[in-house]
């Protein structure tokens, strides 16, 4: 099942929000229900974004054909719906590449963009897998953090891809899915996925993860990015740095695992990426709050980013 397609005119997801009480699809029929639904999270993680994106490019081209200010507007609406992940603005830019040549061939640039990220997906799957046997050898006790999984790309996803590439070769132990605060996507989404995988896992708070780590629990740590930036520092949710610090201090590998499509070569490094800030309401509806959504690991603390193209060991001093 496809976390995010193109069905009949329409774009269909499956509702994030919902989950894990209910798999609802929902079908977004406007350029506005596209860009609620992304910015509510109910479409997420940086592959599913970049499709998004494209996607919503391609609503755009047919909703406002004949007028060129209206398909402008709605077209910087998508592809700042979100600021972090670089594959929104991305997908949408490249879908918005072929506005001239007509809507069926930005549709078609956007099935490309779909069907790449799934390519890419299978790709990683077996190199990250591979990388993983060569860091940690077999049976292999894993912690990751957010969701990376199929709901995060279009099937299959990145880091969660790898992961269950190493369950299908007998070399997953165990893993350990850090609940992800405020929303909880490691606790409902990754855990969901993880079940219907038939993957045994267990769930951590997040603040848990380093003294897992530091209590032997954990061989390595392995999650995706939002963007990586041209001298490694990986963009990704709330609390990898924390979990990289921890693997530092362990001793563990640290492996991030993200398409081509989140590297972001003309962003320097972490401190010139915009950071969402989703604002109070989510953390607590009684305090003032900072509620940074992404933060920056550098990349001295990264042992390996795993691409569907290459394996960047930063640990041997390569860069994206
Ligand atoms: O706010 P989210 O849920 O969109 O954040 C997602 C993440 O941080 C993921 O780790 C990242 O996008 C990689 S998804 C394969």
């Amino acid at each position: 099942m496809r976390t995010i397609d193109w069905v009949d005119g329409a774009v269909e997801i499956i509702d994030q929000t919902a989950l894990p009480a209910e798999l609802r699809v929902v079908r977004l029929a406007t350029v506005p229900e596209l860009v609620a639904a992304i910015r509510s999270l109910a479409v997420r993680g940086a592959p599913a974004l970049g499709v998004a994106g494209a996607f919503g490019v391609a609503l755009a081209a047919r909703s406002f054909a004949g007028d060129p200010d209206a398909l402008a507007a709605a077209v910087r609406e998508v592809s700042t719906a979100r600021p972090t992940a670089v594959n929104l603005a991305r997908g949408a830019r490249r879908a918005a590449g072929k506005l001239a040549e007509g809507a069926d061939a930005v549709l078609a640039e956007a099935y490309a963009v779909r069907d790449e990220e799934i390519a890419a997906s299978r790709a990683m799957a077996t190199r990250g897998a591979d990388l993983m046997a060569s860091l940690c050898g077999s049976r292999v006790r894993l912690l990751t953090h957010c969701n990376t999984g199929g709901l995060a790309a279009v099937v299959l996803g990145t880091a969660l891809g790898v992961v269950r590439e190493m369950h299908e070769r007998g070399a997953l132990a165990s893993v350990v899915a850090s609940e992800t605060r405020p929303l909880l996507q490691g606790a409902r989404l990754t855990s969901w996925e993880l079940s219907r995988w038939g993957i045994e896992h267990r769930v951590a708070v997040d603040s848990a993860g380093p003294f897992l780590m530091a209590r032997g629990e954990v061989d390595a740590v392995i999650l995706g990015a939002d963007r990586i930036c041209a001298n490694g520092d990986v963009i990704n949710k709330i609390g990898t740095y924390a979990h990289a610090l921890g693997a530092r201090r362990a001793g563990l590998p640290f492996v991030v695992v993200a398409p081509e499509s989140t590297v972001d070569e003309q962003t320097p490094d972490g401190a010139s990426v915009p950071i969402e800030d989703r604002g109070a309401a989510e953390v607590t509806a009684w305090a003032q709050a900072a509620n940074p959504a992404f933060d920056v690991t550098p990349y001295d603390l990264v042992t390996a980013i795993v691409t569907d193209r290459r394996v960047i060991r930063l640990d041997r001093g390569e860069k994206p």
